[in-house]
């Protein structure tokens, strides 16, 4: 059966820890494991613009023997409303997996209904899985295993870190609170699907408008931009209500003494984050950004093991 990747909870505990795991061995061990070895070509679609999402799955693709595809959607006929469908057809007759960076999730959804290749989100509007990935990968390299740690997310609770972390995070056993202001609060429906694997794995998931509270204890503080792609219109609406959760060198001495601090990037210094704290001794936001990469690649290896037992 073909295995995707849409969102977080696509992995069940067990699986997310086998990704991890391998992820982990990969870091030590760039050009060991070859599965896409022909070369078998995966495309990776961009529907939205990226930087490190781009390089890692480039780099990733060709380090396990393979030829990565990069497609701006728009200089495809993607960009004049071909439908996805049909995309999906054509694709999974010539590549090994389809990568997508878009808009709506169901449009990813789509892509993965008509594909006979795994399907991998690259970020959507409602989820980043594969960067909650390399966010779990990090948090093992820097405090071990992730069972039972506090991590906290500030900022816009509403946006597709915010909801991956819930998921990704219960996923890994973690205790996850989204501190935002009321107005921009995660999905409900992502929250409860989040208590419902908390209550599998020994997590917890929580939000509360409280910046202080939210961080108090924490052992991970991770946020985001205020403002995502395709918000641009909003920007001057997205600032005031998300100064108070900023991540500040004040806020950061709430939480835990020996706590990590993760951002996706890009940041913006000043807004969500202080350059102190960023360019600090608690950030780890490079090694996150390297993790995309094993991380990535541990997932592409897993998806087509289990899809094909490649
Ligand atoms: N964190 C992340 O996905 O970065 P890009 O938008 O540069 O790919
Ligand atoms: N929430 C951000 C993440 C960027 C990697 C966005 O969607 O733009």
């Amino acid at each position: 059966m073909t295995r995707h990747f849409l969102r977080d909870d696509d992995l069940s505990p067990v699986e997310q820890d086998e990704v991890l795991t391998l992820g982990l061995q990969l870091a030590g061990d760039r050009f060991g494991h070859q599965p896409l070895a022909g070369p078998k070509t995966v495309a990776v679609i961009f529907d939205k613009t990226s930087t490190r999402t781009r390089i890692s799955f480039a780099v990733g693709i060709a380090e396990l023997g393979g030829a990565p595809l990069i497609i701006d959607a728009q200089t495809s006929q993607m960009g004049r409303g071909e439908p996805i469908a049909d995309t999906a057809r054509v694709l999974d007759r010539q590549v090994a997996a389809i990568v997508w960076r878009t808009f709506a999730q169901t449009r990813i959804e789509e892509m993965a209904a008509a594909s006979k290749v795994p399907v991998i989100n690259a970020l959507t509007d409602e989820f980043h899985p594969c960067q909650i990935l390399a966010d779990l990968l990090t948090v093992r390299q820097h405090k071990g295993p992730t069972a039972g740690l506090k991590l906290v997310y500030l900022g816009d609770g509403a946006n597709n870190m915010a909801h991956s972390y819930l998921l990704g995070g219960v996923t890994a056993g973690m205790h996850v609170v989204v501190g935002s202001p009321a107005e921009y609060q995660p999905d409900p429906a992502v929250v409860a699907r989040a208590a419902e694997i908390a209550s599998q794995t020994g997590g917890s998931a929580a939000w509360t408008a409280d910046p202080y509270a939210a961080v108090d204890g924490a052992d991970v503080v991770a946020t985001d931009t205020w403002v995502s792609m395709g918000q641009e219109g909003e920007a001057s609406l997205r600032e005031a209500p998300f100064v108070p959760y900023a991540v500040t060198e004040q806020l950061m001495s709430k939480a835990s003494a020996d706590a990590i601090v993760l951002h996706c990037l890009p940041a913006y210094r000043g807004k969500e984050i202080e350059a102190a704290v960023i360019d600090g001794p608690q950030s780890v936001v490079w090694d996150e950004a390297e993790n995309r990469l094993h991380a990535q690649k541990a997932l592409m290896s897993w998806l087509l093991a289990r899809s094909f037992g490649s």
